[in-house]
């Protein structure tokens, strides 16, 4: 895919203006991390969200996070530490009023509900107020991008582009830039740049399902659950076998419960029933183990169960 990412040089950047200011359109877990580090590298950022109180559950969990990195950063002295929160925080401005949220921007980015009807719509609104030319990303793990943008007329269309965070943002350093059909080069050109002036390493790739990352783990951690309905080893044997004979950071299962299962069931069973390429794929069949710990609300770290027990620890 580097052969790919060549192609788009910073010549082709040189034809629009650098992206300086953003607006990050759901204020969740990933939108606040997208705003966070954006604002950490000095663009002026603004955040949007239909609901008051998740602006300010994100400016708590920024607050938080920020908090973490500067401790780091001045470890002598809390008092700069905090004069450094507050300036970054300060990049940051919360609003409910999309219209005027996106008026000046120069990149819009959405990370709301992962729901197609839902994300067309926004970008029809989008669209009605934001520059002609400023670049329009989602952070979709699973949906077309494509798709995403087919209701916007032919410029919108050249200015979309996927921008795929990683969960937790201020931590992951990979953002996957994903070319639809009409993305022109000019938009993954300032998409790169944007993504290496907020210090993440790009990957970009075409818009097909999963893009790179999600299309090589979800087989992989299906595997792994197969392994285990068929009784081969135990899911802890499985983690230990992945982890020191492979050198993975984390075990397939340690992975699957901090990823969600509901998370994973919806993205295989989507694939398995209308992924572009993959419908029918038996790497992406139902697995009965999965679906019952789903029926059963075992949903991995965050609901205290999945594959193992969080609840004591
Ligand atoms: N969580 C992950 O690990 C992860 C990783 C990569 C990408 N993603 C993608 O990022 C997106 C967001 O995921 P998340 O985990 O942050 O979700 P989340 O539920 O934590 O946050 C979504 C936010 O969007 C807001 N919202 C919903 N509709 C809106 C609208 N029309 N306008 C403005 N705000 C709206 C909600 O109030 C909520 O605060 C999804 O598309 C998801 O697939 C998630």
């Amino acid at each position: 895919m580097t052969g790919v990412a060549h192609r788009f040089t910073s010549a082709a950047a040189a034809q629009s203006a650098a992206i300086k200011r953003v607006t990050v359109v759901g204020g969740g877990q990933m939108g606040a991390g997208i705003a966070q580090v954006s604002a950490t590298f000095e663009h002026p950022v603004t955040l949007v969200d239909v609901s008051q109180e998740a602006l300010d559950r994100g400016k708590q969990y920024m607050g938080k996070s920020l908090a973490r990195v500067a401790k780091k950063k001045y470890p002598e002295d809390p008092k700069v530490a905090q004069e450094w929160v507050d300036a970054v925080l300060g990049r940051i401005e919360p609003t409910t009023n999309l219209a005027e949220g996106v008026r000046k921007a120069d990149l819009v980015v959405e990370a709301i509900v992962e729901n197609i009807g839902v994300k067309q719509r926004l970008f029809g609104d989008i669209a009605a107020g934001a520059p002609e030319q400023s670049v329009l990303a989602s952070n979709t793990s699973s949906l077309p991008i494509g798709r995403i943008a087919e209701q916007l007329n032919g410029t919108r269309r050249q200015n979309m582009v996927g921008l795929h965070f990683f969960n937790p943002v201020p931590q992951m350093k990979l953002v996957e830039v994903v070319k639809a059909n009409e993305t022109s080069e000019d938009t993954v050109a300032r998409a790169l740049e944007f993504v290496k002036s907020i210090g993440k390493a790009p990957a970009v790739c075409k818009d097909t399902p999963g893009f790179i990352v999600n299309r090589l783990l979800l087989p992989y951690m299906m595997e792994a659950i197969r392994l285990l309905e068929r009784d081969v080893a135990e899911a802890r044997d499985i983690d230990t076998a992945m982890k020191l004979g492979a050198g993975y950071p984390m075990g397939p299962f340690e992975l699957c419960d901090y990823v969600g299962l509901d998370t994973i069931k919806f993205i295989v069973d989507g694939w398995y029933k209308d992924g572009e390429g993959l419908q029918g794929n038996n790497l992406f069949a139902a697995s009965k183990k999965l679906d019952e710990l789903v029926a059963a609300g075992h949903l991995g770290v965050k609901s205290g169960r999945g594959f193992y027990d969080y609840s004591k620890k």
